[in-house]
């Protein structure tokens, strides 16, 4: 009863997937696939309406938590048994690329339908899951989905987080349906006896050493983090620059701060990134008097991810004295980095060495919902390459026969922990 995924049709689901998007595409670039999707957007939307279609003519069952996570289940000969889970997630940051994320999530489908069609048995059943928002692009957090789901993040501060037009999370979330309480998303303890998540690798590792699949032992810890500086506007030609004190250049230091002290660590591990910079009142012929910094700190041993952000607090202190400026910090997430399942690992493991798969163990630098999932189940990941390790970007691509092998792996490894 061998388990054979469909490649043609995954592509061509991944594909259909991608034209749910919000940003147009850069006509000098026709190879490039450009794909913005903000969770809770019209888009968004869409794409979920889609997958429950395609998940329900596949005859898996679909249920929808409070914050939308979607669970697309195959049932086992033991329906009591706690389940093996799969998933990511299909909203994407503005111009992004269309694979990260999505192979998972498609993959993953794809997988449980290859298991079905096998007739292989299995103890346990097997569950997709697509998470609301992994992406921090709405509500500056990112894995809210996944961090609810394990209970992480405290349900009324996540109701009451607004988006850039001053929507709540209640508030959106019950435009499209999902009401409810956050504290219900929720899974009881032991929900997952496993959980695999396929991903692409985001980094240059695998296609630099010629392989062909990544298993990840562990993934990175991220924080992040907002500073509000304040300083004094005024009109741009009347304000006379011995006497500014202005918001935008106090945080172009801050900036250079924050990449200094990353730098400053020496180790490869840490990478700090101020990705957003609102200037307001942002025209031109005005002096800046407030900025918000959104930044993205992350390492692979949380301690020296603090230390980057204690010298970047002695140099904004010094900054503000020298410029006659206020600046507040708000810690919006500090993670743990979490490990992977050596049995998992193994599992993956002997599915490589027995279809001649190229592989290695690896780090993810990047985060997944995988790192919530670990609170509360053993967990690990598999990877496949992507072209010059690019993610984030519109050129982000993986090679057909790549996502194929990754997802094949993924059926297999499912199937395995599910018996
Ligand atoms: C996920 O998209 C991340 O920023 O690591
Ligand atoms: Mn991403
Ligand atoms: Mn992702």
């Amino acid at each position: 009863m061998r388990i054979t995924i469909d490649e043609a049709r995954l592509l061509a689901e991944l594909k259909e997937l991608s034209a749910l998007t919000d940003c147009e595409q850069d006509a000098a670039r026709p190879e490039d696939v450009a794909v913005t999707r903000v969770v809770f957007s019209e888009n968004d939307r869409r794409a979920r309406t889609w997958l429950k279609k395609l998940a329900t003519d596949a005859g898996l069952l679909v249920r929808e938590d409070a914050v939308g996570n979607t669970y697309f289940r195959l049932e086992g000969k033991e329906p009591e048994l706690p389940v093996v889970g799969t998933g990511s997630h299909t909203d994407a940051i503005p111009f992004a690329g269309m694979y990260d994320g999505t192979v998972g999530v498609m993959g993953g489908l794809e997988a449980l339908r290859a298991i079905k069609r096998s007739g292989v048995a299995h103890a346990r059943g097997i569950e997709l899951v697509m998470f609301t928002s992994e992406e921090p692009t709405r509500f500056g957090i990112g894995c809210l989905g996944s961090r609810l789901m394990g209970g992480v993040l405290d349900a009324a501060r996540a109701d009451a987080m607004r988006d850039e037009n001053e929507m709540t999370l209640k508030e959106l979330r019950a435009g499209c349906g999902f009401t409810g309480t956050l504290e219900s998303v929720k899974l009881p303890e032991k929900y997952f006896s496993a959980f695999v998540e396929l991903h692409i690798e985001q980094g240059p590792l695998l296609e630099h050493e010629g392989l062909q699949l990544g298993i990840v032992t562990s993934i990175a810890a991220p924080a992040g983090y907002r500073i509000l500086i304040e300083g004094v506007g005024g009109h741009a030609g009347a304000l006379l620059m011995p006497d500014r004190r202005d918001a935008l250049c106090a945080a172009a230091e801050v900036i250079l701060a924050i990449e200094k002290s990353a730098l400053e660590t020496k180790a490869i591990d840490t990478v700090a990134t101020v990705g957003t910079c609102a200037v307001h009142p942002g025209a031109v012929n005005s002096v800046p008097w407030k900025v918000l910094l959104q930044v993205d700190v992350r390492d692979t041993d949380s301690a020296r991810r603090e230390s980057v952000m204690q010298r970047v607090r002695a140099a904004m202190r010094e900054i503000e004295q020298r410029r006659g400026v206020k600046m507040t910090e708000t810690l919006v997430n500090a993670d743990e980095p979490a490990q992977s399942d050596a049995h998992i690992v193994e599992t993956i493991e002997g599915i490589c060495k027995r279809g001649k798969i190229a592989y290695r163990k690896m780090v993810s630098r990047a985060y997944h919902d995988s790192l919530f999932v670990a609170r509360m189940a053993p967990v690990a990941m598999i990877f496949i390459p992507c072209r010059g390790g690019v993610s984030h970007r519109p050129d982000e691509f993986a090679a057909p026969g790549d996502i194929a092998r990754g997802t094949q792996v993924l059926a297999e490894t499912l199937a395995r922990l599910a018996e």
